[in-house]
């Protein structure tokens, strides 16, 4: 991996109502960036499709704000860039690396729970467009009640804190970036890869529309999700959400 070639400035807000929304009002007032913005709680943090992100005391709530070295259109290709950098940070407190995996498109799981919830957002600054790319770490709780397993990194490590896991994931998703704007989304796409979940295993993929069920084997070079359907049939999934069969299904 490239040497990491810059840090993020660091804006540390007590209670705020979303960091995204803290960082794009910076991003269109003051532009370029690259900064983070992180709240202690966040009183109306958001997830993906219009969820509620519940965000007490105690986690992680960034939003890193730059504008990349690339065009608009392989913006979406951070999603996977920021799913390698927490999985870095992760990696440095969950004893086997082994245990953390990402899964499509931008989660990151530890024993197979959601560990972290990442929201990219575009915006407009005066110098030209830019992202936000908003990370949630659950570090000393988890949400209740979720559709899916959800765990948090003090499981794994009784004494770990906010500001450690923040400043081990500012510095990866640094790297990240570097790596990402030198080499490419073949590097990072190579490294997401090697730590998938569910790779080579039956999924179900929810899209808005439908379900498709099938072989998860591969990425597509911009990040799409390759679902082998059936004998040399493949199917390409842009955006949705997989899950493991369960007995039900
Ligand atoms: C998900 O639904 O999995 C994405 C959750 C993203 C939560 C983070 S917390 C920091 C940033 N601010 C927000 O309001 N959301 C993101």
């Amino acid at each position: 991996m490239n040497p990491q070639s810059f840090s993020f400035h660091r804006i540390a807000l007590g209670d705020v109502g979303s960091t995204n929304d803290e960082a794009r009002q910076r991003l269109e007032m003051l532009g370029d960036g690259p900064y983070v913005v992180t709240g202690a709680r966040q009183l109306s943090g958001r997830g993906r499709r219009g969820r509620a992100w519940v965000s007490p005391e105690g986690n992680v709530y960034a939003s890193f704000a730059l504008r990349p070295d690339a065009p608009l259109s392989r913006f979406p290709e951070l999603s996977f860039v920021a799913a390698l950098a927490v999985s870095d940070a992760a990696i440095e407190v969950v004893p086997d690396g082994t245990r953390v995996r990402c899964k499509w498109p931008n989660d990151v799981l530890v024993d197979g729970a959601k560990v972290t919830g990442i929201l990219l957002e575009t915006a407009a600054t005066p110098q030209g467009p830019a992202v936000i790319v908003g990370i949630g770490v659950n570090v000393i709780s988890k949400p209740a009640d979720t559709p899916y397993p959800a765990t948090a990194l003090a499981e794994y490590d009784a004494a770990i804190r906010a500001d450690t896991v923040f400043e081990a994931l500012s510095r990866a998703l640094a790297r990240r970036i570097s790596q990402w704007e030198a080499g490419g989304f073949p590097a990072v796409r190579a490294d997401w890869m090697a730590r998938a979940d569910a790779l080579n295993e039956q999924v179900i993929a929810r899209l808005s529309d439908r379900e498709v069920r099938g072989r998860f084997v591969d990425l597509d070079e911009d990040g799409a999700l390759l679902l082998e359907t059936g004998a040399g049939d493949m199917v390409r999934i842009a955006a949705g959400d997989i899950f493991r069969p369960t007995k039900e299904d």
